[in-house]
């Protein structure tokens, strides 16, 4: 089976070039000048439009249980509505439960999701109980393909982790080359003003922004990257929102540490505005970190363009407005944590592109290489290059399209960007050869486990 993509500018990290691709069953086999190759059993014509390695979301929760309900998408539905986006990787998050063990937890999560994604995928581990038997699980865990850990300074009662645990962990982390990705807030504090604001009477959806302030995150990431110091640990801070945040990520990078960050598009387009919609429609806005004051967007693509951020993942976590966020109602800290948006992270980025925030080698960068650099699936993902996975995308710079729930394929019932008029849209989406997505809708996939090796970047 030979597939040549014909005629486009074959995007990387620095930028496109014209050129074909020559693809053989599922690997790329030829990047060549244009009209090298003049046919293939299949061919696809690219001419006006980019040529891009597959997006990889290295952050993602599917079918997960959150605030005694789950995440609406499956693995099915939310990997089918990240391939029409343009994403053909995503690394979820299998659960630890407290008080049980990270091997049992992980073979959960492959019943879940093997046989029924349409990309491929990862898993990270989040660890919420850390004792002797579960660091030892660590270990396990890196030889089955889960090379990174994720910890929570926030969420007491439920993931959080003190200090000496999370030390603890980072520690097994020092000895086996693994990541430990961290959910920094003061968990401690924020439970304080929630419960201060609910006494007050105070229990819209805008509460949860307030409770949560931008200090807290920042303290925390602080307060990670020095734990990460004095163990010697990797660290990525996943989902950062703010510049104090951003500020103690760069002061840590600029001292040569291994300290990496990710930051998702609501936090890069939305604002604390949003949840302060009334009606309880901010409730749709819901997510941790909350959506801040909009003067943090611009250091946020500053930090894109400095590679302080050098990753933008979704934290894609949808539960349905109408049955899911609901439960909220009456009381804001009962609104389940977490946004939509694994299908539009390809195309908001573009816009970055387009308003001249980032470069077009930056948006590959962001979405695709330094993820897959980061989590251990380099040069199998994240580039088009021969012996490669062919997952690629081909992207038509210069169409229009709104969002809308009306017309997107993640299984929830409202869109974080309703009504966004954006420049660009994916064309067709080939995972490991096979097409996906085209302009006559979506054929299939049949996505496999990926197992990573670890972090390809340290110092
Ligand atoms: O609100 C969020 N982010 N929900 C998903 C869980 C997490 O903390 O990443
Ligand atoms: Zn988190
Ligand atoms: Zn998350
Ligand atoms: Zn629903």
């Amino acid at each position: 089976m030979r597939t040549l993509i014909r005629g486009g500018t074959v995007l990387s990290t620095t930028g496109g070039t014209p050129a074909d691709v020559l693809i053989e069953d599922e690997r790329i086999v030829a990047v060549t000048e244009p009209g090298v190759f003049e046919t293939a059993g299949t061919v696809l014509d690219a001419t006006g439009k980019y040529v891009l390695p597959g997006g990889i979301d290295a952050h993602t929760h599917m079918e997960m249980p959150f605030g005694g309900t789950f995440s609406a998408d499956t693995f099915e539905t939310g990997t089918t509505a990240a391939a029409w986006g343009g994403t053909t990787t995503i690394i979820d998050f299998a659960v630890q439960a407290k008080g049980t063990s990270l091997v049992s937890t992980l073979d959960k999560w492959h019943e879940k999701a093997d046989g029924n994604c349409a990309i491929d995928y990862g898993f990270h581990m989040i660890v919420s109980d850390v004792n002797d038997s579960t660091l030892k699980e660590m270990e396990t865990c890196i030889g089955a393909g889960v090379t990174s850990f994720k910890m929570f300074m926030a969420y007491p009662g439920v993931f959080y982790s003190t200090d000496g645990e999370i030390l603890r962990a980072m520690q097994k982390a020092t000895e086996t080359g693994s990541t430990i990705m961290m959910h920094a807030e003061n968990g401690i504090a924020i439970d304080e003003l929630v419960a201060q604001s609910l006494a007050a009477g105070r229990t819209d959806p805008v509460q949860h922004g307030y409770t949560r302030p931008s200090d807290l995150e920042g303290e925390a990431t602080s307060r990670a990257i020095t734990l990460a110091r004095v163990t010697g640990a990797p660290l990525y801070i996943v989902h950062l929102s703010a510049a104090e945040a951003l500020s103690a990520v760069a002061e840590a990078r600029n001292e040569g540490q291994n300290v990496f960050a990710e930051t998702c598009p609501q936090y890069l387009y939305l604002s604390i505005e949003d949840l302060a919609k009334p009606d309880f429609e901010g409730a749709k806005y819901v997510a941790s970190p909350p959506l801040r004051e909009k003067h943090h967007q611009a250091d946020l693509w500053r930090g894109l363009r400095t590679n302080d951020l050098s990753v933008v993942s979704t934290d894609h976590c949808p539960f349905c407005f109408k049955d899911q966020k609901e439960l909220g109602r009456g009381d804001f800290s009962k609104i389940p944590n977490g946004m939509p948006g694994v299908e539009h992270r390809m195309d908001l980025l573009h816009q970055g592109v387009v308003a001249g925030e980032i470069s077009l080698g930056r948006w590959v960068e962001a979405c695709a290489t330094t993820p897959a650099r980061m989590f251990g699936l380099y040069p199998r993902k994240g580039v088009i290059a021969p012996g490669s996975d062919a997952d690629i995308v081909i992207y038509d710079p210069v169409a229009r399209q709104t969002l809308s729930a009306e017309t997107h394929h993640m299984a929830v019932d409202y869109s974080a960007y309703e009504g966004f008029e954006l420049t660009g849209k994916v064309e067709t989406v080939l995972s490991r050869g096979k097409v996906v997505v085209s302009p006559g809708g979506f054929s299939g996939g049949r996505g496999k486990f990926l197992s990573r090796d670890l972090c390809q970047y340290l110092n």
